[in-house]
């Protein structure tokens, strides 16, 4: 990225010279074709386009999936996140009363007309083609400390450090709310799964009382959503049993960038944003150089750590079993196009079935994937356990055949408690945050051992 940054600069000053030399000249001129090649060269905007093509950023479908769905696309979609940066928009849940009674909802959305927008240069670099000099890259769309909105605003990141670039990442990079079935329909109140740890947050047995009204009626994806790492890197979000919250020196001393955007080796670094097998940006001075983390088979600070947070996943999934039965659900699928015969439509006859990805596939032992192992006729057909969500108005059960809702009606009802529910929230902030422990030691180990002991 240095080097980079000296060629363009010597574009821009060769650029300015001929300026000089030649002077005023209209823009259709030669001098606005200089300006051009600046930056639209091989070892300018070009080599750093070849390196994105290779980030998940540029390749990933989200975009597609979700264009068009404005509380998706902040973080899916380049225009809608260039409108809740300009925009500033709130992620406070916010209240409307009708007849003395209110009910929330999120605010955290982008509008129709900019719900649209694959990720490019200008979703980061948001001033490109204004002074048309590589001042453009810089500022980048947003440095700002970031609201949470998976708790409704009540705690907020701020990673200072390297002028704040990594919470242009977690702007994104961050979980999502859990919000309450019943009653106000607010954000769940964490800390009571903390403070009444043996209260029954969710019971199967009779899935429309409203005596627990923070709860959630849990199907197959009540889940944190998939980009955990900003949180757990920050130390912020778990919810948090028992003491000894700590960071690792990471949280404040290393950014983002330092790790995902390291010279580029492989397919892994600089603008394909990956950390995967590129160890460099370990190992820079003032970091690891002393005893440097070479591959992944270097023991300290990597093979060990790493196995350490995958052992205690594994004992946190073990005890979230209810007699013996796993509440975490098992995808051992990591690539897409895997087929397995069942019978979902639930008719006598088998029918092959595609399971969806598992980015998460090897991270434990069993491959669990963060969903839970609930019944779903279209997107869990092997869940085992009893999907409560039928009782919802309008009752998604209504496009189900009615040999689903009798299959259903024949598995065994979850209940949960508030420790129950808060250890499943902190197994799937871990798990998502993908590093194994590598962005924040001290939290993760902390999170997950503390949550073993509280269930
Ligand atoms: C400071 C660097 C810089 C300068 C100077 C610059 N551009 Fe760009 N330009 C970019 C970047 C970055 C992109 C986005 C790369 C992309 O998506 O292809 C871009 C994109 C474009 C695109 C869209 C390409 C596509 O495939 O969608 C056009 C056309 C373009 N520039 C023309 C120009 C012209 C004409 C000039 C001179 C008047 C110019 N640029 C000057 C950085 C620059
Ligand atoms: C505008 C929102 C947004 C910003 C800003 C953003 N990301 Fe992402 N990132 C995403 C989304 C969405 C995906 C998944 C894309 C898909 O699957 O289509 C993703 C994917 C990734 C992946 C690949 C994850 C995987 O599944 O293997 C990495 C690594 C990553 N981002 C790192 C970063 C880093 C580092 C930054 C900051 C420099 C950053 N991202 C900034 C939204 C964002
Ligand atoms: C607060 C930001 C944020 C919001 C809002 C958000 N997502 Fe995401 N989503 C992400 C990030 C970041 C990733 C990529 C995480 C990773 O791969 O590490 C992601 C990943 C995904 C993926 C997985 C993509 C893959 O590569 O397999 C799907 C599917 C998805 N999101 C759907 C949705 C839907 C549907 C909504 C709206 C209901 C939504 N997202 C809202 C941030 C968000
Ligand atoms: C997900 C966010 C993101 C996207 C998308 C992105 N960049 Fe960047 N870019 C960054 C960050 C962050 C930096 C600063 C890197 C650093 O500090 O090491 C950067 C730095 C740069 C620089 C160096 C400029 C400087 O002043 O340091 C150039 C040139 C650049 N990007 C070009 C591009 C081009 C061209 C594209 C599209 C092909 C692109 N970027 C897409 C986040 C992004
Ligand atoms: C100290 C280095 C380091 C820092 C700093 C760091 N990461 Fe990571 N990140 C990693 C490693 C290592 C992995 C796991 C790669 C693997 O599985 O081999 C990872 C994984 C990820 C992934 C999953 C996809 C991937 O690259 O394999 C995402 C997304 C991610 N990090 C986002 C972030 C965000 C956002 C930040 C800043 C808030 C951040 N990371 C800071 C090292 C780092």
């Amino acid at each position: 990225m240095k080097n980079l940054l000296k060629l363009l600069a010597l574009f821009t000053v060769a650029g300015f010279l001929v300026t000089a030399c030649e002077g005023p000249m209209g823009p259709a001129g030669k001098d606005a074709n200089e300006t051009c090649t600046q930056c639209h060269n091989s070892g300018g905007v070009d080599s750093v386009k070849t390196m994105y093509a290779f980030s998940k950023h540029e390749y990933g479908e989200a975009a597609f999936e979700e264009s068009g769905n404005t509380g998706c696309t902040p973080c899916h979609a380049q225009e809608a996140f260039k409108y809740v940066v300009k925009n500033k928009v709130p992620v406070a849940f916010v209240g409307t009363t009708v007849n003395g009674v209110t009910t929330y909802s999120n605010p955290y959305a982008t509008v129709a007309s900019s719900s649209i927008g694959e990720f490019g240069c200008s979703t980061c670099h948001a001033n490109l083609h204004t002074t048309f000099s590589d001042a453009d890259f810089m500022p980048l769309t947003t440095t700002a400390a970031v609201a949470m909105t998976f708790n409704g605003g009540a705690k907020t990141i701020d990673l200072t450090q390297k002028g704040g670039e990594s919470n242009l990442c977690v702007k994104c990079h961050q979980p999502r709310p859990f919000t309450r079935t019943f009653g106000d329909k607010n954000v769940i109140d964490y800390a009571a799964l903390v403070s009444s740890p043996t209260a029954v947050f969710f019971d199967g047995n009779n899935p429309t009382s409203t005596a627990n009204v923070n709860t959630i009626r849990p199907s197959y994806r009540t889940h944190t959503h998939y980009g955990t790492a900003g949180a757990v890197f920050a130390g912020k979000g778990g919810v948090e049993f028992g003491t000894g919250y700590t960071n690792s020196w990471h949280t404040t001393g290393a950014s983002c960038q330092d790790c995902h955007m390291a010279p580029m080796t492989g397919r892994t670094g600089g603008h394909s944003f990956f950390a995967k097998g590129n160890f460099i940006g370990c190992n820079v001075t003032g970091c690891h150089s002393a005893a440097p983390i070479s591959s992944a088979t270097t023991t300290a600070y990597w093979a060990a750590t790493r196995t350490e947070i995958k052992g205690l996943l594994d004992q946190l999934a073990t005890k979230l079993r209810i007699g013996g039965v796993d509440i975490l659900n098992r995808n051992p699928n990591a690539t897409e196009g895997f087929l397995l015969n069942v019978d979902a439509n639930k008719d006598g006859a088998l029918e092959p079935y595609s399971v969806g990805v598992n980015l998460w596939a090897g991270l434990t032992t069993n491959n669990y994937d963060g969903y839970l192992n609930i019944y779903d006729p279209a997107t869990n057909p092997t869940g085992i356990y009893y999907n409560a969500t039928m009782f919802q108005n309008p009752s998604p059960s209504s496009s189900w055949t009615s040999g689903q809702t009798a299959f259903n009606l024949t598995l065994p009802k979850i209940t949960l408690t508030n420790a129950q529910f808060g250890a499943l929230i902190n197994f799937q902030l871990c798990l998502r945050d993908y590093s194994l422990g590598i962005h924040n030691t001290k939290y993760t180990r902390t999170l997950l051992t503390n949550s073993i002991a509280a269930i």
